[in-house]
């Protein structure tokens, strides 16, 4: 029995913090005065954003969860079986449910180690101690950083698991996904293997639904950024006053969110001592989701060096989860 206060819990940083306020800044700063203008999508996520993005992961609409909760329900023993990793890997401390059939199937071949990566130590230590209270067995060792840069700090400790779940890959434009997947390519020795979640193109309606749900949530978790930059830049965005546009980008193969104004507004963004017109009826581009297909991740791993070597999808064919080794 583990009592309380001994869990072999550790959350430790592994670069110099990152000042994500002074990043917000430049970041704004510059999408103010590029045409269009953007906000990107990874400023969505403070507490209130995180939040919403929980409550889209049960909508009816939003299948991808779903989706790769139910892969994984049926095929987390046999990619560990496959794999054997001493240590599984999580860029960005995924959601509960996807993790733990992960670590319980890692357990089965006498895995025994968690690693999440996550810029956020609220979101690490909250992650990190629900597990180790379930599985006495597990060791977490929580990692404070930014995967880009980071993993290949990493000290070795055995065979690795590096999983990428739950299709964030798709908020990664080509040029900056292609780096990436470098990234983690690089941290991979021989015998290690890589676990990516892509959602998969289909049917337009079916995706757009999932972007634009009935309930509103999804416009509320785009609205939020607006929020988030009236708080952290001491800006006044009326964010009553925009509309979500959810918008299916065919010759790029993305789902695209923009933020419309309803009506010609000035905003100030004192941090920055900026001033910002809009008209009535501009959008702010905010996030891209990719959508990808068998043979197109196929050959951009490929091109890093990586050779798919096991590919599932859920029943319905909308989502993908894949095994990737060095070649
Ligand atoms: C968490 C990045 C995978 O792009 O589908 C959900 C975020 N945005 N609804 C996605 C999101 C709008 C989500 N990812």
């Amino acid at each position: 029995m583990r009592v309380a206060g001994d869990a072999p819990v550790t959350v430790r940083r592994l670069s110099a913090p990152h000042d994500l306020r002074a990043e917000l800044a430049a970041d704004v700063a510059a999408g103010m005065r590029a045409t269009p203008k953007q906000i990107p999508s990874r400023y969505f996520y403070d507490a209130a954003g995180s939040a919403l993005f929980e409550e889209i992961t049960r909508l009816p609409e939003y299948y991808l969860t779903r989706a790769e909760t139910e892969i994984l329900g049926d095929r987390a023993t046999e990619i560990m079986e496959l794999v054997a990793p001493c240590e599984l890997i999580e860029l960005g401390s995924g959601s509960s449910t996807k993790t733990r059939l992960l670590i319980e199937a890692m357990h089965q071949v006498g895995g025994r180690r968690y690693v999440p990566i996550d810029i956020s130590e609220a979101a690490l230590r909250e992650a990190a101690t629900a597990l180790c209270g379930d599985y006495p067995w597990l060791e977490v060792e929580g990692l404070i950083g930014d995967y880009h840069t980071d993993l290949r700090r990493l000290r070795r400790r055995g065979r690795r698991l590096v999983a990428f779940l739950g299709s964030t890959i798709g908020n990664y434009p080509p040029g900056p996904r292609r780096e990436l997947l470098g990234e983690i390519a690089a941290a991979l020795d021989d015998h290690d293997a890589f676990l990516l979640g892509v959602d998969l193109v289909k049917n337009v309606p079916t995706m757009v639904a999932a972007y634009d749900d009935a309930a509103g949530v999804t416009a509320r978790f785009t609205k939020n950024v607006l929020d988030v930059i009236n708080r952290e830049l001491d800006a006044d965005f009326p964010t009553d006053e925009f509309t979500h546009v959810p918008r299916w980008n065919g010759e790029q193969s993305r789902m695209e969110a923009w933020l419309r104004a309803d009506r010609d507004m000035t905003v100030r963004i004192r941090a920055l001592d900026m001033v910002v017109t809009l008209e009535a009826g501009e959008e702010i581009h905010t996030e891209v989701s990719c959508k990808f297909t068998r043979e197109g991740i196929t050959a951009e791993l490929d091109a890093v060096g990586l050779g798919v070597c096991a590919w599932y999808t859920d029943r319905a064919g909308r989502f993908g989860l894949l095994v990737a080794r060095p070649v």
